[in-house]
Formats: C-alpha cells, structure tokens, sequence
C-alpha cells in the first residue's frame, strides 16, 4: 500500500450490474484525501455470466481491492480464496481485498455498516430490542449475525416468500432468539426496530404488512438509499413512527470498514455524512 505522491495509485473500485448510480467513488474519494491515501477507485459494470473472469482478471492485473454490489454478493463468496467469519456467516461478500502474497480475502461490511450507523450515528440501543427485517436476500444475509451479537430480545425475519425467511431463521438460530416467517404471519405488539431489507423500495413498492407492527418510537431503517422519501420511510410515516431514515449512513460505514480492511487506517465517516446530506 502506498501513500499520497509515493508513485502510481493504488487501484480499487466496485463491481456491480448496474452499477453507474453508485456513491461509493464519491465517498472512497474522500476517504482517500482525509487519510492522504495515493489510490484510485472505479466503477466496473460486470454482467453476472462475467464475473468471475473479469473480477479474476481485475484482481490479477494490479487492482488490490473491490467493493461488490448487486447482484454479484453470493457468487463473490465462492470466488475468493479466503472469508471472514463474518462473511462466512453470510455466505454474502461486499469486500475482495488482494494481498501482496495474491491471497483474494472476502469480507462483509454491510452489518458492522448497519449497526454502526444505528449505534454511533443515530444512537439507538439494541440490547434487549425487538427487531423486525423484511426480506430474506443477500442484503439480509449480511445484517443478522452483527444484530444478533446485540443481544436482541427477539429478531423476526418476515419475506414474501415465507419459506426463505425460516430457512434463514434456522441458519442463524444459534446466535440468538431469531424466527422466520411470511409478511401475514408478523405478530404485535409494536417493534422498536423495523429495518426495510427487501429490494420493493427500488421498484417503487412496499409489501402490505399487518397492522399494528409501528407505534410512534418504532425506528424505521430503510437499507435502500436515494434521494426523497422511499415507499417504506412514507408506510411509516402513515403509522405516525417519529424516527425513519434511509441507508445513507450504512452505505458510508460499510465503505469505511472495507477502507480499513485494505488501508489498515479508519476514515472519519462524519465529513462525507455531511457532503452526502444534499442529496439525501
Ligand atoms: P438483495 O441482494 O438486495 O437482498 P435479493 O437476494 O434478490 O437481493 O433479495 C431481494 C429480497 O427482496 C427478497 O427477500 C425478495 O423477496 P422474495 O424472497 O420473496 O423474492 C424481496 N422482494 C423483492 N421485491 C419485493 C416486493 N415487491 N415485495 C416484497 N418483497 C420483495
């Protein structure tokens, strides 16, 4: 790893499908400046049947590290050489760090992103909550084991497809009182948390949920981002819940625990809160 005017720039980047709306340029670049870190960080828009021969060939030809995003997290975990705990957990990899020895490590920042964000930046305690995550993807893959490490007192996987979400509640029942189950089975009373984890939001829609799941202090955490207020963050509102936020801050946390794994130096995430805030 090299340092700021120490020779070419390091090179790193995102490899998704699509790709072009991502931020993650925008919020490396950043990081990079405030740490005087010498790299450069790309967009690669590889379609899925690509993957892995571009992402090798990425890796062998001078780029040390890749963020992955849709819809290439799985097939990222059977490519590398190596996971994290946290990643083998997740079965799911959003980080490929590459190593002087070639060694391709993956890693999943996308929970430490969630519960860092919920935590540190919007102060929510999670010890002894109850938790609701709709959906049972990829996306919700990488999000249970760090909130089940909080000592929840109850965390329900609800999806559309009831079957996925049991499975998963099985998966990770060993770290913590965890159930499974369809968007019509979800009991009351009312959830401290409620995090949106489901791709409806990008195609404009929001799963019809029981009623009675949102009082006012329920927290509403939509994983997806954009600008505006998303399908889910407006359900919310309707039920009067004081507190809805969008997955900004975990996309920004997320990129800055990858930025660890491959600098082995933590970036501020406040100024690049804050350049984000326009468009949020
Ligand atoms: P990701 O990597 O974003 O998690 P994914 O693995 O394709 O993507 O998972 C998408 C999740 O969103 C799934 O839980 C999916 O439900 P199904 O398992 O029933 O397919 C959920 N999802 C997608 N569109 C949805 C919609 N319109 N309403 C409810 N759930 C939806």
């Amino acid at each position: 790893m090299s340092g700021a005017g120490a020779g070419a720039p390091d090179q790193y980047g995102v490899a998704g499908h699509p790709v072009a709306h991502s931020w993650s340029p925008f919020i490396h670049g950043m990081f990079a400046k405030a740490t005087a870190q010498n790299l450069v960080y790309r967009l690669f828009d590889i379609a899925p049947a690509e993957f892995r021969r571009e992402t090798l060939r990425l890796l062998t030809s001078g780029v040390r590290g890749l963020n992955i995003t849709l819809p290439h997290k799985q097939s990222a975990a059977e490519l590398v050489n190596e996971l994290t705990p946290r990643a083998a957990r997740a079965q799911a990899v959003n980080t490929i760090a590459c190593f002087d020895d070639a060694k391709l490590i993956g890693d999943n920042t996308d929970g430490v992103g969630l519960v860092c964000d919920l935590e540190q930046n919007l102060a929510v305690t999670l010890q002894q909550k109850r938790v609701l995550v709709l959906g049972a993807g990829g996306a919700v893959r990488g999000v249970l084991a760090p909130l089940l490490e909080r000592d929840l007192a109850q965390l329900v996987i609800a999806n559309r497809t009831a079957a996925k979400a049991r499975r998963l509640a099985a998966d990770f029942g060993d770290l913590g009182p965890v159930m499974g189950c369809g968007f019509d089975e979800i009991d009351g009373p009312p959830f401290d948390l409620i995090v949106n984890g489901t791709s409806a939001s990008l195609q404009g829609e929001m799963p019809e949920l029981p009623v009675g799941l949102v009082c006012e202090d329920t927290v509403c955490y939509d994983m997806a981002y954009g600008s505006g207020q998303t399908p889910f963050t407006l359900w919310a509102r309707s039920l009067h819940a004081k507190r809805t936020t969008k997955g900004w801050g975990m996309l920004v946390e997320q990129a800055a625990a990858a930025f660890v794994l491959w600098r082995g130096i933590r970036p501020d995430t406040k100024p690049v809160m804050e350049a984000l805030e326009q468009y949020r």
